[in-house]
């Protein structure tokens, strides 16, 4: 162990971090060497970029404007353009040419459940974990068109060995075994005030999970696009796990992505609020971005326009589309995503090995998005979709955003779906249900399925699911 602590004190050393052995010697063998490993992990010269407040990526927003997309209207579902962006995205998943990929990597700490999220129980009636209800759509599309469908999971360090045991547990829900490919992101250091990594235990120094932006660089290094692309699969069908609304196969998305000839697809809200908490889709000095809400001058996300309508109307809500080949052309040729920060309080030991829990945010966790992908391509599209329809993310323990909204929201959607097939049951002004509705993927995905399969009772006055 002398080379090796030679060796770490001359890296630390010249990049200011020395502190990080200060627990070395009485480290055990298994200790020092698990520390070592982490230290080897780091790109100090990134890190030493990060710590210099300059290395944020200029943006300038004097050249911003809203960005154009396909809107509901133009592509409602029995219109012609629709109609044949449904077709191309069937063909594409007969022909075996999609995988769903669900990032699971976050840490879910606004949640604060004790698990990984996506074993969750969400399902409103039955508990159905977030990861069963997106294997059973993926399992349900590959059933309706006949192939295999691969699910890609993306894990983190700090829930990999719970995630995988997890889902083999399960059984993959049903999917086959080598359809299922689950591997990690990398994960960044955090640095406090001054630069300086934090030590979370003597042998160990804070790191977290790089953000979804990982997603691109963890798919390459892990074998799966070349996984992919043996099995003859161009397009990647991404969303995030806590979403359970999320249209995880939906074959006009996939077509218009394929019509289009986009690298990258993003589905797209109608902003209603000014404040509402999406990334916003705008075109910036002609390219076209999402920028995060909270970085957005606030006097743009409340522009509107004559009719009153946000001018900057388009709202990302983390489901894409991505063409392995973009994938594929990002990593040969390497790049990097641009790093948010976000001030955390973390939770470290001091000098003296006593463990502080900060009651004030005391460093800055570094994090890249997969959206940022947009400033490497050249052919993106966005494609409208509802919030009542797609999106009702599972982020806080409580209030907006949480198990109980969610719940409430899948429930008004199956409501409708049950409505649309001329079942009779009560709702509010606003469509939801005074109890809970569950139906299971694999019962009907869709308003269109269900209609030809349902087999219940004219109307439903109570609690219901159908499996
Ligand atoms: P969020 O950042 O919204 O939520 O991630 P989170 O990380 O789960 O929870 P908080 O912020 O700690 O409360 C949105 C989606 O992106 C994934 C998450 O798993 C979730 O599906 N994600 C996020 C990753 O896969 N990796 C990351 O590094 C960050």
């Amino acid at each position: 162990m002398g080379d090796l602590t030679g060796e770490l004190k001359k890296l630390l050393a010249l990049h200011g971090q020395s502190h990080v052995l200060r627990f070395f010697d009485s480290l055990d063998h298994e200790q020092k060497k698990r520390l070592a490993d982490q230290v080897r992990s780091i790109d100090f010269e990134l890190l030493d970029s990060l710590a210099s407040e300059d290395s944020s990526e200029f943006v300038d927003f004097a050249d911003i404007e809203p960005a154009e997309f396909i809107r509901l209207g133009a592509c409602a579902r029995n219109d012609e353009r629709w109609r044949r962006a449904h077709e191309a995205g069937s063909d594409a998943l007969a022909e075996g040419k999609v995988a769903a990929f669900v990032v699971a990597g976050g840490q879910g700490t606004r949640l604060g459940f004790d698990g990984p999220k996506g074993s969750y129980p969400i399902g409103p009636v039955s508990q159905r974990t977030l990861f069963e209800i997106h294997a059973e759509k993926v399992l349900a599309a590959s059933r309706r068109y006949n192939r295999d469908i691969p699910l890609l999971v993306m894990t983190s360090s700090a829930n990999d060995a719970q995630t995988r045991r997890f889902l083999e547990e399960k059984q993959f829900f049903g999917l086959p075994a080598d359809c299922v490919r689950i591997f990690r992101q990398d994960e960044i250091p955090a640095l406090d005030r001054h630069g300086k990594l934090l030590l979370e235990r003597p042998d160990c120094i804070f790191m977290s999970p790089n953000g979804h932006g990982g997603s691109l660089k963890a798919l390459w290094d892990s074998g799966t696009i070349r996984w992919l692309s043996s099995r003859g699969i161009e397009i990647i069908s991404y969303f995030q796990v806590d979403n359970p609304l999320a249209r995880v196969i939906d074959p006009a998305f996939i077509g218009f992505h394929i019509i289009e000839a986009a690298e990258v697809s993003l589905k797209l809200l109608e902003r209603t609020m000014p404040d509402e908490k999406l990334g916003v889709w705008v075109r910036m000095n002609g390219r076209l971005r999402v920028i995060e809400y909270i970085d957005m001058p606030p006097e743009k996300m409340r522009e509107r326009d004559d009719d009153g309508r946000l001018r900057f109307s388009g709202g990302s809500i983390a489901i894409n589309c991505f063409s392995t080949s973009f994938v594929r052309r990002l990593n040969e040729r390497g790049f990097q995503l641009p790093f948010h920060r976000a001030s955390k309080k973390i939770p470290y030991i001091d000098e003296k090995g006593r463990r502080v829990e900060p009651e004030e945010p005391n460093g800055t966790k570094f994090e890249t998005f997969v959206f940022d992908s947009l400033l490497f391509t050249e052919s993106a599209i966005g494609v409208e979709t509802t919030r009542r329809d797609e999106f009702s993310p599972v982020k806080n323990a409580a209030g907006a955003d949480s198990p109980e909204t969610s719940r409430r929201d899948m429930s008004r959607l199956y409501a409708d779906w049950l409505r649309a097939a001329g079942v009779r049951l009560p709702v509010d002004d606003h469509g939801y249900p005074p109890f809970f509705i569950e139906i299971s993927p694999l019962y009907a995905d869709s308003a269109e399925v269900l209609r030809q399969v349902y087999d219940g009772p004219e109307e439903i006055a109570g609690q219901t699911v159908l499996r």
